[in-house]
């Protein structure tokens, strides 16, 4: 049930502001209008208008929790709705035909639909003038990433594999094309959004597409392959997990899971140098290769399939005759400029090369430097924070591309650690600096980009902490606070537990997740100082993913109850309102619900205390004083939405307005193979969502909006 009546009377947060700065007389102009609206409080927190602002505005959940549930079906509260928009396979494009949904779609025909994994997306909003204006609701360029795909359900019967190789051309290509980004056009029409098929502005980026190699590390001897013998090239983006923006408009989409694609097997061992294996080692690149795209090539010459042979086979010193430094330029951040389709994407690499979530920008601040904050998805890996080298000019929100030379080609990259007091630290990654240069004992550095390309292991060198899996992250408009998640750790060492990543448990009902950091848990830090400037920092852990009845001392340590737990917290979004959204894609808590989005109101740094958590393992036991957040409660987290069978809850976007939020359900029916699945039998198939019936599974972004037309998930009152 809503409570419509608090909303009818309350404006939006992003209305009162406006409201409030048109009277100072700050708005001058549809850029000042758009600049300021994606500023939001945190820039105009420096004029002091806004913190009054907040202060004066509190958020309420405006919807009854709903319960955990097993269907095969979206979830929402009573008084909510949402509607499809776009899903695997949907066309963007005039005269491509329906999606067939049985494999039969003529691969190519995939550059001009939408690919597969819906993940992070942004919204666009976009003027009369079809310019960026982030206070547009009507109208608007959203940007959706494809992270993966599950290939059994593109082609008719799963991937044609004979002796381990593929052999279907077609196959590949349509699956290397449903990777990627897609950019729609879509507009508000009947109180929801449909996608403007016909739009010149719709378009797809995918491994295919030719993209600039920026930064420290363009034309690095690393980035050499036969494809740009200079180094500063490279041909596609891959594992488009979650995504950032900036202040001039652009999408920001983050390379994760893309080590696993390249084939290199161990008999190329013999062929590199200690150095280079230490590397290769450290960034997971070895093995057949998932999907096995390498294999459709099997002489090598047709490379569109051999440069995921990441081994070496040519002759050449430098490689610029085969791929084995394709690897490299692949685990970037990468700008793309939805408004001009003209321009390259270019992957930024003074931003680090690791397993990118995603990159979530600071508060914008005019003559500060930009920071974006960032995580690598795997367990023990690192948090890091980008600091620009230039200073903001607001003039440049409308440069587009050339603005992210500027400020995203140059600056300093650091990692995160933890300390048991509650204190944190930045540790810079720069050539040179905290022990990272030729004399490094594990992995010795030639130069920035080196240290660029294999920022991993320049963390490694400086003890940053090794965190429990970052996933997204997210800042809180009203102060700054840094929010990020850490899924779950099932590899979290016994003997390795610290104050932010400080739980060891088993639970029987998690089958071979249950055990470690069962389910996660999301941390949170104040910059102390200015949050550009700040190398210190302050944290806690705002709450611990639990089962509701679990030990409340030890593992339900937020005290969640059935309205509100949940397992593996991933994606992660702050409103402009300052509402919490919280995703999960859970591995642990399955027995009892699918995966779901919840809403939080949340506190500030320091307002729980610090807890003692004691482990157990067998007869050992581990005592670790943490920091933690205020407990849950049913005014501060409910659950807002349960997806259906076997799917991901992940990527959030929002209407200005806040009328509307755009969610992705992703891979759903993908752990069906380990299932007795059988292509031929839909009644195999773990989920038949949305189109039910026999019909396979889709990933797919809907749009939620409020029955009555009120902001969703949350009242100003
Ligand atoms: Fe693609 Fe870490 O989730
Ligand atoms: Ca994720
Ligand atoms: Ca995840």
């Amino acid at each position: 049930m809503t409570q419509a009546n608090c909303a009818d009377s309350s404006p939006d947060f992003n209305e009162v502001l406006q409201l409030r700065l048109s009277r100072r007389g700050l708005l001058k102009g549809s850029l000042a209008s758009a600049s300021a609206s994606y500023l939001g409080v945190g820039t105009l927190a420096a004029t002091g208008v806004v913190e009054a602002q907040a202060a004066s505005t509190r958020l309420r959940l405006n919807f009854n929790a709903v319960a955990k549930s097993l269907d095969d079906l979206v979830r929402l509260p009573t008084g909510y709705s949402y509607k499809l928009l776009l899903a695997t396979g949907d066309p963007i494009a005039p005269g491509i035909p329906a999606y067939s949904n049985a494999g039969a779609d003529e691969a190519n025909s995939f550059s001009r639909r939408a690919g597969d994994h819906n993940d992070g997306m942004y919204f666009f909003g976009m003027n009369n003038q079809a310019r960026w204006d982030s206070s547009a609701s009507e109208r608007a360029l959203l940007c959706v990433n494809h992270e993966a795909i599950t290939s059994a359900f593109l082609h008719p019967q799963g991937q044609t594999i004979v002796d381990g190789k593929r052999t279907v051309d077609t196959e590949v290509v349509k699956e290397m094309l449903a990777h990627g980004v897609s950019v729609i056009e879509v507009r508000r029409e009947a109180g929801s959004y449909s996608l403007q098929k016909d739009s010149l502005r719709n378009r797809r980026i995918t491994t295919m597409t030719e993209i600039e190699i920026s930064g420290p590390a363009s034309g690095s001897p690393l980035m050499v392959t036969r494809y740009s013998p200079t180094g500063k090239r490279t041909r596609g983006t891959l594992g488009n997990c979650a995504n950032g923006h900036t202040p001039w408009g652009t999408y920001l989409t983050c390379e994760e899971n893309w080590a696993g694609y390249f084939r290199r097997p161990s008999s190329d061992d013999a062929k590199r140098n200690p150095q280079q294996l230490t590397a290769l080692k450290r960034y997971g690149i070895a093995g057949k290769g998932r999907e096995l795209w390498a294999t459709a090539s099997p002489d090598g010459n047709d490379q569109r399939f051999s440069r995921w042979d990441a081994s070496v086979t040519g002759a050449s010193a430098d490689g610029s005759d085969d791929y084995r430094h394709a690897p490299n330029t692949f685990g970037w951040v990468v700008e793309i400029d939805p408004f001009n389709t003209d321009v390259s994407p270019k992957k930024r690499t003074a931003l680090g090369r690791f397993a990118h979530e995603g990159a979530w920008p600071g508060p914008v601040r005019t003559g500060q430097p930009l920071v974006w904050y960032m995580g690598c998805d795997a367990r023990g890996e690192y948090i890091y924070k980008f600091v620009s080298t230039k200073l903001w000019d607001p003039a440049d929100a409308t440069k587009g591309m050339a603005a992210g030379d500027k400020y995203m080609d140059d600056g300093r990259l650091y990692a995160a650690r933890f300390n048991a007091d509650g204190s944190g630290d930045w540790l810079e990654l720069s050539f040179g600096q905290n022990g990272i240069d030729s004399t490094s004992p594990v992995y010795p550095f030639a130069n920035q980009a080196d240290v660029l390309v294999h920022a991993r292991l320049a963390a490694d060198a400086v003890g940053a902490t090794k965190m429990d899996r970052p996933e997204w992250g997210a800042v809180n408009p009203r102060n700054g606070e840094v929010y990020m998640t850490l899924t779950y750790n099932p590899s979290r060492d016994f003997n390795q537990l610290d104050a932010a990543n400080p739980r060891f448990y088993r639970d029987a009902k998690a089958g071979k997740q249950g055990q470690g950091n069962v389910n996660g848990h999301i941390i949170r830090w104040a910059e102390q100082g200015s949050q550009s400037g700040a190398t210190h920092f302050r944290w806690d852990v705002f709450l611990f993913a639990s089962r509701d009845n679990a030990d409340q001392d030890n593992v339900n340590v937020s005290g969640l109850d059935a309205s509100n737990d949940f397992s593996s917290p991933d994606g992660l979004w702050f409103s402009r309102t300052g509402l919490l959204w919280i995703e999960t894609d859970d591995h642990a808590y399955r027995d009892s619900s699918n995966c779901m989005l919840l809403a939080a109101i949340p506190g500030t740094v320091g307002d729980g205390g610090q807890r003692q958590i004691i482990s157990r393992d067998g007869e050992q036991q581990k005592n670790v004083t943490t920091h933690v957040g205020a407990s849950a409660t049913m005014a501060s987290l409910r659950r807002f939405l349960v997806g259906p069978v076997d799917c991901e809850i992940t990527g959030l976007a929002e209407s200005p307005d806040g009328k509307a939020l755009f969610v992705n359900i992703q891979h759903l029916g993908e752990t069906t193979n380990d299932k007795g699945f059988d292509i031929v039998k839909p009644s195999t198939y773990l989920s038949h969502w949305p189109a039910g019936g026999d019909a396979r599974p889709r990933s797919a972004t809907i749009v939620i909006t409020r029955d009555d037309g009120g902001t969703v998930g949350a009242d100003l009152v």
